[in-house]
């Protein structure tokens, strides 16, 4: 895929400050809610289709929120041991669960083979005003958005890919990238590499239903060394599901294990 790298103004000699985070606008929020759009509420007797459709009737990002409250609500002391704090430079851009796979692959040749990590893919959905208003509903958001349907198609006509907030994928097996500019928004891009990682805690939610071989790991991911992105740091937080099984009997060669997580983006 190509993709125009966003030009950077280094923040590292900036004081710590919060960005003005652009309204999501894709979200339907309450304002149509309100009006009696029938499909956009929280309401609405029908079970939800997808996160997105989820999260217009919840109105989870209907506005500008306040970053520098969100920031306060990291629960980086949860894991195990406690993840090291953002960079005091940066500014806290964006809170978005992630919908995904985490994708492995299994030496076949091998009867004692484990599972190899070789990356992820996921849809990015801002919850920066739940971030901001109501932390304690960030490990709920990843295990109901693994409870519901991972959004499939790259068609951006389709309701789902409208109330997107951007991609997550990786350009190799170490490289992460976040990818928010779409044909709607340019939010901006990152290649970053894991810095830190702990265990998520031990109360982390399984795998869909609650069935599963646990939550994958929280990270702080740090920006790679030669990358003129837009994105310095980003924690992978409230983790649910992702994790494979211990040994690779009995799997293919490629698999994937569902997961969501909270990922917290620093400019
Ligand atoms: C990982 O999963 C995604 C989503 O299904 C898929 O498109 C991709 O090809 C997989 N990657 C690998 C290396 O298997
Ligand atoms: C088989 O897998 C085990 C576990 O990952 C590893 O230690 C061992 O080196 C592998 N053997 C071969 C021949 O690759
Ligand atoms: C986090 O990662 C950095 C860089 O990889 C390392 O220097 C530091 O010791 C780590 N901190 C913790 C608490 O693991």
């Amino acid at each position: 895929m190509l993709f125009s790298r966003t030009s950077l103004v280094v923040a590292s000699l900036l004081a710590v400050t919060v960005a003005a985070r652009p309204a999501e606008k894709r979200w339907g929020g309450w304002g149509g809610s309100w009006g009696g759009g029938a499909s956009n509420n929280w309401w609405h007797s029908a079970p939800a289709a997808s996160f997105g459709d989820f999260g217009k009737r919840w109105g989870l990002d209907s506005g500008s929120c306040d970053m520098a409250a969100a920031v306060q609500n990291m629960n980086l002391a949860a894991a195990d041991p406690p993840l090291p704090s953002p960079h005091p430079g940066l500014s806290l851009f964006s809170v978005v669960v992630g919908r995904g796979t985490q994708n492995y692959t299994c030496d076949l040749s091998n009867t004692t083979a484990v599972p190899t990590p070789v990356g992820a893919v996921a849809s990015l959905f801002d919850v920066s005003c739940v971030a901001a208003t109501a932390k304690e509903l960030l490990p709920a958001l990843s295990v109901i958005a693994l409870n519901l349907p991972v959004p499939s198609s790259d068609d951006t006509s389709s309701p789902i890919m409208q109330d997107m907030t951007g991609h997550h994928y990786f350009l190799d097996d170490t490289t992460a990238f976040f990818n928010l500019d779409t044909s709607l928004h340019q939010y901006g891009m990152g290649a970053l590499q894991k810095a830190n990682a702990s265990d998520a805690p031990t109360t982390s939610y399984a795998g869909p239903g609650g069935q599963g071989n646990g939550a994958v790991q929280w990270l702080k991911l740090d920006v790679k060394p030669a990358a003129q992105d837009s994105f310095k740091q980003v924690y992978r937080l409230d983790t649910a599901g992702g994790v494979p099984p211990k040994m690779c009997t009995g799997s293919p060669a490629a698999f994937e294990v569902p997961y969501a997580a909270v990922y917290w983006l620093f400019k």
